[in-house]
């Protein structure tokens, strides 16, 4: 397989869905609309619909209830990413090659377009109702785990902790909690989303969790070696942004071997978690190694 290929089609189709979801720029309230458009397309890696798309395929999922499912993760993620820059969360400039959204637009609206992304991904997931409504369960199924997965017991949660411990020394164990939350959670939405979409059982669903953890968790750690080993120019954010702001991270209490070493372990326990399925997962298992071995 050339992964370098097959990973730009997803990366397209993907685009070409998110494109179809993109907010109209119409009415007194054109600014916001402008502003989300500015952080949607700004590119990125796409990873979270990737893991969707992969994982609903995976357990065999047809129909286009998945469509606004793929777009609404990327829009949850993206505010996730307006947010953390905030002046008052870590304070970048720089995301995604360009500048954040709170430095064009200005703070008052890259809040207000962070909130309008998290409401507009579950509006657009919504619409799964309208076009499969014989899926009515699987799809409501699917939006009761990204929204817990985005909030206190996710995403929010791990954004929570880490910024209230930021300057003080943390134990590994709240490292690991801060990490599993604030990454890891909607990486397994995503795993998480796709599975049930397709119809997976709950224990598959459970299974689909239990890897995505993995993965969360090591792509936060290779986040963490980027931001001390890799250039603004490749990463299109700033480096050294955890030294600045005072962060424990993998690679302060650990160090970048050791770092590295958890990174590789933690994936391959998920490779072999994902094939243990039993199930035609190439790409996939490619996906999670090529996570590792990222330069941005
Ligand atoms: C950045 O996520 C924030 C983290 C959770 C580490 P990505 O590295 O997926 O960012 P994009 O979407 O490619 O910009
Ligand atoms: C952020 O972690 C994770 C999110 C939930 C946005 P970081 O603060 O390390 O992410 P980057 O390095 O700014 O992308
Ligand atoms: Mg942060
Ligand atoms: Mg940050
Ligand atoms: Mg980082």
């Amino acid at each position: 397989m050339n992964f370098k290929e097959e990973y730009g089609k997803r990366v397209n189709e993907i685009e070409e869905i998110l494109a179809g979801y993109l907010p109209p720029k119409e009415g007194y309230q054109k600014t916001i609309m402008e502003a989300m458009e500015y952080s949607l397309t700004a590119g990125g890696k796409r990873i979270r619909p990737m893991l969707m798309l992969e994982a609903f395929r995976l357990f065999g999922g047809t129909g286009t209830a998945i469509r606004p499912f793929l777009a609404a993760i990327e829009m949850i993620h993206t505010y996730s990413l307006v947010h953390d820059d905030l002046p008052a969360m870590d304070n970048d400039d720089y995301r995604r090659g360009r500048k954040t959204t709170h430095v064009v637009y200005g703070e008052d609206i890259g809040i207000l377009a962070g909130d309008a992304l998290l409401n507009y991904a579950f509006e657009t997931a919504c619409t799964a109702f309208d076009t499969e409504p014989e899926n009515s369960l699987l799809i409501g199924r699917a939006l009761g785990i990204l929204a817990r997965k985005s909030g206190i017991y996710g995403m929010i949660g791990g954004q929570v902790v880490d910024v209230s411990e930021s300057g003080h020394q943390i134990s590994g164990e709240m490292l690991d909690f801060i990490y599993r939350l604030k990454t890891g959670a909607l990486i397994e939405a995503s795993l998480m989303t796709g599975a049930v979409l397709a119809g997976a059982s709950e224990e598959e669903t459970a299974c689909m969790e239990r890897i995505a953890g993995r993965v969360g968790l090591a792509f936060q750690i290779q986040d963490d070696i980027l931001d001390v080993t890799g250039s603004e120019d490749v990463l299109g954010k700033p480096v050294h942004s955890d030294e600045k702001n005072d962060k424990t991270t993998y690679v302060s209490w650990k160090g970048l071997e050791e770092s590295g070493k958890e990174v590789s372990r933690l994936t391959d326990e998920a490779v072999a978690e994902l094939k243990g399925l039993g199930r035609e997962s190439g790409y996939l298992e490619a996906l999670f190694r090529w996570l590792v071995y990222r330069e941005k």
